[in-house]
């Protein structure tokens, strides 16, 4: 870190290492994240044990954890100017979740859209109770290093919510022992859809079922292109004012990738075939994921770098977290 990051507003977010990270994460992400390192202290987590709720298979998950920490530095966070780790590399957040549980209704949970959807998929008497905790578990993520901001997606804003009001509960029972952080949810950029369902968020599991859905950040570039040419567009001849949602989401990645409004896509296009849009969408795409793709195989190839790199940053996030639980642990009376 350099010495005046500490006098910058401090961001934390983190992602789970459950499926290969795609475009969407990308620009609704990683890209920002990278883009605004000099404005922050950075701290990026790899949320190992958040993804331990999909009951992963083990090895699996050692190999997505060190994928997404490459895929972190790939995309363009600085290891020199952001702290890059993995969750469970750090003791605290566990032990953490466990006092804000003990804070935390059960009915605050209940109400969480998440835990809802998961629940109502599996069945709540099958749903394993992490589920039900997880946004114990993203609370102690935030609170342990006192962030300011944390840039996420709309549809975490729920969990934003929670952990602010767990911060402010602890507070007002005890005196100001946490710092109450703030949703970071970025208007600039784009909010990608899925390729085949434009009305819907992409997203990493349903991409996992359906490689159609969404082009990952690893695809190589014939297959980029074939997803794209597959993508669900209007029923109209042509990219005509205003466009349908699969047209506009085309537009809105050519946009982004080009750093160009949407306005002047949507009049670059305007007339032409669907064919010549997926085009132009598919050349932008295989261009920005180029550079992105050799700097992971670089990463990849040299591993214990990598994992030297993580066991670093844990060593110096560990003294920040450790201090705050500390002060949580103090507060409660279990210290
Ligand atoms: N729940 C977040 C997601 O699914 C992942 C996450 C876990 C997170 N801990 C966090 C995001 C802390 C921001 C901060 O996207």
């Amino acid at each position: 870190m350099s010495p005046t990051a500490a006098s910058r507003p401090r961001v934390l977010s983190g992602i789970q290492p459950d499926f290969g990270l795609h475009l969407g994460n990308y620009l609704g992400a990683l890209r920002n994240w990278a883009r605004d390192q000099d404005r922050y202290e950075n701290y990026f987590c790899i949320v190992d044990l958040h993804a331990l709720t999909r009951a992963p298979d083990p090895q699996r998950l050692r190999e997505l954890t060190l994928e997404l920490a490459a895929m972190y530095v790939a995309c363009g966070l600085d290891p020199a100017r952001c702290e890059i780790f993995v969750q469970s590399h750090v003791p605290a957040h566990s032990e953490l979740c466990w006092i804000l549980e003990t804070l935390t209704p059960m009915g605050w949970l209940e109400r969480m859209t998440q835990f809802k959807a998961r629940s109502e998929a599996q069945g709540r008497e099958r749903v394993n109770t992490g589920v039900f905790t997880y946004p114990d578990l993203m609370a102690a993520d935030i609170l342990l290093y006192d962030a300011d901001f944390v840039p996420v997606g709309e549809d975490q804003r729920q969990h934003i919510e929670l952990c602010r009001d767990l911060a402010n509960r602890l507070n007002s029972q005890r005196g100001d022992v946490l710092k109450v952080p703030a949703a970071l949810i970025s208007t600039v950029g784009a909010r990608v859809m899925g390729l085949d369902t434009p009305d819907e968020k992409m997203s990493k599991s349903i991409a996992a079922d359906r490689p159609g859905h969404a082009v990952m950040l690893l695809d190589p570039p014939d297959v980029v292109r074939r997803k794209i040419a597959r993508a669900t567009t209007d029923t109209e001849p042509a990219v005509h004012a205003p466009p349908g949602p699969g047209v506009a989401n085309l537009l809105e990645i050519y946009a982004a990738l080009r750093e160009v409004s949407t306005d002047a896509a949507l009049a670059e296009f305007d007339g032409k075939s669907y064919s010549v849009l997926k085009g132009a969408v598919a050349d932008a795409v295989i261009d920005a994921l180029a550079p992105i793709q050799a700097r992971y195989a670089e990463l990849r190839s040299d591993e214990d770098g990598l994992r030297r790199l993580l066991a670093a940053s844990a060593q110096r996030v560990h003294v920040v977290a450790d201090a705050t639980l500390r002060r949580v642990q103090e507060a409660v009376g279990v210290r």
